[in-house]
């Protein structure tokens, strides 16, 4: 546990940095799952950092990206895709070739076939090595809303109402929050090999308890990753407050 959001971006930044310069120096990929949100955006400040000031190399880092609203166009304001550059990918060196994101900008019809070639393309990278999760009021980890099975893979999804009224303050209204989303699922999740899950401030202490100290249940999504076997979750003060 940090006191600080500080704190949390750096420490999972610096876990981030040290598999990719394990990977670099053995000439192998280093494959990372990404959220967007408010609560990451400390990591990929401190991964900016060390890319402009420590020469943190990124040309062979594969990224996937956990979810984008459908549909969304990917230079939307209120799109994934375009915040993921502006906060990171703009001011690092990850190959474009290497960037996956869920496309918000394909009809309904194409929808399941780019999900399938998602899962695909993370098994043909080799799985991922460290996915990084925020967590909604919800329980959602990406939008994996209440209801979510364990073993659910990327698919489209709707939006809990809990969720649109959160993101309400980004669309200028609920009304303009998409309904529905792409998500990676949670048997995608938690088939990567670490996971980190972030959780910042005092309005996510409750369901961080029920995620860690309340049963496994498809109410609270994030409570299936009690049993990855390698999952830590980088709290600060606020958001552990529940913890006993
Ligand atoms: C975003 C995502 C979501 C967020 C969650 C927390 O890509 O997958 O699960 O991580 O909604 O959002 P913030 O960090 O804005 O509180």
């Amino acid at each position: 546990m940090f006191r600080t959001s500080d704190g949390v971006g750096r420490h999972v930044a610096h876990e981030v940095a040290a598999l990719i310069r394990e990977r670099n120096a053995a000439g192998k990929a280093t494959v990372l799952g990404l959220p967007t949100g408010s609560t990451p955006v400390g990591v990929y400040r401190e991964l900016i950092r060390l890319h402009r000031e420590e020469g943190l190399d990124f040309s062979n880092v594969v990224t996937f990206n956990l979810d984008e609203y459908w549909p969304m166009k990917p230079d939307s304001l209120h799109s994934y895709n375009r915040w993921m550059r502006e906060n990171f990918f703009n001011h690092v060196n990850v190959p474009e070739a290497n960037i996956h994101i869920p496309r918000g900008d394909i009809g309904r019809i194409e929808v399941e076939e780019f999900c399938r070639q998602y899962e695909q393309a993370i098994v043909d990278a080799g799985g991922i090595d460290i996915q990084m999760l925020g967590i909604g009021r919800t329980g959602h980890i990406g939008f994996n809303e209440p209801g979510s099975s364990k073993s659910s893979r990327t698919r489209i999804i709707n939006l809990d109402p809990v969720t649109r009224r959160d993101a309400a303050s980004d669309f200028f209204g609920e009304e303009n929050v998409p309904q529905r989303a792409i998500t990676m699922g949670v048997g995608t999740i938690l088939s990567a090999r670490k996971v980190f899950v972030m959780a910042l401030g005092e309005h996510k202490a409750k369901v961080i308890y029920k995620s860690l100290e309340g049963p496994e249940t498809p109410e609270i999504v994030a409570s299936f990753l009690q049993s990855h076997e390698n999952v830590e979750f980088v709290l600060d003060a606020a958001s552990a407050a529940q913890l006993t």
